[in-house]
């Protein structure tokens, strides 16, 4: 592993918002709509787990997205997709869904299972102006397709973009996006270069804390890292109880945002339009 010079700090620690979406799904939203900004490429994340079957049964029924692409990431239990293109699929335990937006799908994320655990995250990542009305697509990544990298103490499994010469599952030209399941056994350490432009962000969801410099980010907190353009990296040292956090990083596209709920473009007439054509049954 190479060793980094001067890894990034932590700007800021966020909590995420809890919420429900699609039919009652609880759900804490760790990156909310003032973040956009600020994560660019970044939308939307957010982290669901409970072992409440009341809390997600009702699952997401049938809606729309325009304009960028939902990365779904399973950690436990089962949701079975369709959309409006014909694709049908079936979320497991450590496999990610990828479904690129563009012009528009229709699309249901259902609970495949009446008990148990279930566990993920969803991302939404934007595509550049010139993408959005691209032609819908989707790519399920069943666990064992998510190439992994291991070393003393640390696994990472690389969902997108490399780590340590490990080409992930999914490449993006314009974003170049990171997202890495990391885990740390107790005190492991890991490192990884990020380009000083790309904004970058991680959320630790097991373990008690991992360090970041002088930070220690807990379970259930979202690091933004500071974009210094002397830094090359970040560096990760998990707490006595070992630690895994996802870490996530792309280059922003620095274009207009504009949002109406599942429907994210440039302008407030594209909205308008893609409310229109949903209307009028042009998604599906
Ligand atoms: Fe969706």
């Amino acid at each position: 592993m190479t060793a980094l010079k001067n890894p990034r700090k932590v700007e800021r620690l966020v909590q995420g918002q809890a919420t429900s979406d699609g039919a009652g799904v609880k759900l804490t939203r760790v990156l909310t709509q003032d973040l956009q900004r600020r994560l660019d490429p970044f939308l939307m994340l957010d982290a669901f787990g409970t072992d409440n079957p009341g809390d997600y049964i009702g699952g997401f029924p049938d809606h729309p997205h325009r304009g960028f692409e939902t990365v779904t990431y399973m950690l436990q239990g089962r949701l079975r997709h369709r959309d409006s293109a014909g694709n049908e699929g079936l979320l497991a335990p450590g496999g990610v869904q990828w479904m690129t937006a563009g012009r528009g799908v229709i699309h249901s994320e259902m609970p495949e299972q009446q008990d148990g655990a279930m566990e993920g995250f969803q991302l939404w990542l934007n595509l550049p102006a010139r993408d959005k009305m691209c032609t819908p697509g989707y790519r399920d990544i069943s666990a064992p397709e998510v190439p992994e990298w291991q070393g003393d103490g640390v696994r990472v499994r690389v969902i997108a973009g490399s780590a340590q010469g490990v080409t992930g599952a999914v490449q993006r030209e314009a974003t170049a996006p990171l997202y890495l399941d990391v885990h740390l056994a107790p005190e492991a350490r890991y490192e990884q270069p990020l380009p000083p432009g790309h904004n970058a962000f991680l959320y630790v969801y097991r373990g008690d804390m991992v360090l970041v410099g002088a930070t220690a980010v807990r379970r259930q907190r979202m690091a933004i890292l500071a974009n210094d353009p002397a830094c090359d990296g970040v560096a990760l040292v998990a707490g006595a109880a070992g630690a895994r956090l996802i870490l996530i990083a792309g280059r922003p596209l620095g274009e207009p945002i504009a949002q109406h709920g599942p429907f994210v473009m440039n302008t407030r007439e594209e909205l308008v339009q893609a409310v229109e054509d949903f209307n009028a049954g042009r998604l599906a």
